[in-house]
C-alpha cells in the first residue's frame, strides 16, 4: 500500500505483538516505536526511541495519519503520552487512538492514575481519537496467577475481582477503531466472565495440576476500598471479548 504508514507504539510489546499481523492482513504499512533496535521485516519498519525520554518522537510520527499509541509502563504513562501528543499535534496526525484501562478515572493506585493522566492529554489535545478502555489481559493474569500459586498458600483478598480479557480480542477492536472515524472514549472491553483473584489462581493450578491452601486476607485502606466496590469492573455497557479465560489457560497451561 502507497498510502502514509502507522505508527505503533509499543509494537514490540503483548497487544503490539497481535496489532501488527491485523494491520499488515489489512495492507498497511507500519512503523513501530521501540526502544530497542529491531530489524524491518514484511512491513514493519523498527524506529527508535523512547516516549518518557521523548527521544525519536517527533521522527516517528513525522508523515503519520494513524498512531495506535500502546506503548505503556507501570509509570509514566502521562508523561510519555504528553510527549507523543506534543509530537503528533506539531506532525498533523489525523487520528491517534489510545488504549487505556478499566477504572483509569475511579482506581487510587499510582498505573490507573497515570493512565487518566494519558487520557487527559490525548482528549484535551485537539487531535481526533479514539480511546478503549481496556480490563486486564489474560496474559497478565497468568503472570499474577503463576506467581501466587508458587506460594506455599494462595492469599484470597476478599471481594477482589477481575474480569480478564483476551489480548488478541483488544487487538482486533483497536484496529477496527484506528482503521474506522474517530469515536472518541468508546465503551469499555472486558472479558466474557468476573472471577474472584483467587478463583483465576485456582483456575490456574488446576490446569498445572497442584493444589494450593488459600488463605483469606483483606486489601486494606482506600484501594481495598475501592476493589471491593468493583471499581476496576464495567459490570454494565461494556462490550466482551470472545475468548475464555479457561480457553487461554488450555493453550498456555494445559
Ligand atoms: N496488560 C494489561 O493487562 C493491560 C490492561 C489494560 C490496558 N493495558 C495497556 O495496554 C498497553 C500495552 O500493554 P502490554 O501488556 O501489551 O505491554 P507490554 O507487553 O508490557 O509492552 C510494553 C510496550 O511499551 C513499550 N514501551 C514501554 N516504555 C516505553 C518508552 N518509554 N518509550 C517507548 N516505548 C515504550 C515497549 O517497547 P520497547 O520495550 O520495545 O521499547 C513495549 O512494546 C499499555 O498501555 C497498558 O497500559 C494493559
Amino acid at each position: 500500500m502507497t498510502n502514509s504508514p502507522l505508527l505503533v507504539t509499543g509494537g514490540t510489546g503483548t497487544l503490539g505483538g497481535h496489532v501488527l499481523p491485523l494491520l499488515r492482513a489489512a495492507g498497511h504499512d507500519v512503523r513501530v516505536l521501540t526502544r530497542g533496535a529491531r530489524p524491518d521485516a514484511d512491513g514493519v519498519r523498527f524506529v527508535t526511541g523512547d516516549l518518557l525520554k521523548d527521544e525519536g518522537t517527533g521522527a516517528a510520527v513525522d508523515g503519520v495519519g494513524t498512531v495506535l499509541h500502546l506503548a505503556g509502563g507501570a509509570k509514566g504513562d502521562d508523561v510519555a503520552t504528553r510527549h507523543l501528543v506534543r509530537a503528533a499535534q506539531r506532525a498533523g496526525v489525523r487520528h491517534l487512538v489510545y488504549i487505556s484501562v478499566v477504572g483509569a478515572d475511579r482506581l487510587p493506585l499510582g498505573y490507573f492514575r497515570s493512565k487518566l493522566g494519558a487520557e487527559q492529554a490525548v482528549a484535551d489535545s485537539g487531535l481526533p481519537y479514539s480511546m478503549l478502555r481496556a480490563a486486564q489481559f489474560h496474559d497478565l493474569a497468568l503472570k499474577v496467577a503463576a506467581g501466587m500459586g508458587r506460594l506455599p498458600v494462595v492469599p484470597a483478598p476478599g471481594g477482589l475481582r477481575w474480569q480478564p480479557v483476551d489480548s488478541r480480542d483488544v487487538a482486533a477492536r483497536l484496529v477496527e477503531l484506528a482503521l474506522d472515524e474517530p469515536a472518541g472514549l468508546v465503551p469499555d472491553l472486558v472479558g466474557p466472565t468476573v472471577y474472584p483473584l483467587a478463583e483465576l489462581v485456582r483456575g490456574y493450578l488446576k490446569a498445572r495440576g497442584r493444589r494450593r491452601p488459600a488463605l483469606p486476607v483483606r486489601v486494606p485502606g482506600k484501594v481495598g476500598r475501592a476493589y471491593r466496590a468493583g471499581d476496576n469492573l464495567t459490570l454494565a455497557g461494556a462490550e466482551r471479548g470472545g475468548r475464555t479465560w479457561e480457553a487461554f489457560l488450555a493453550e498456555r497451561v494445559g
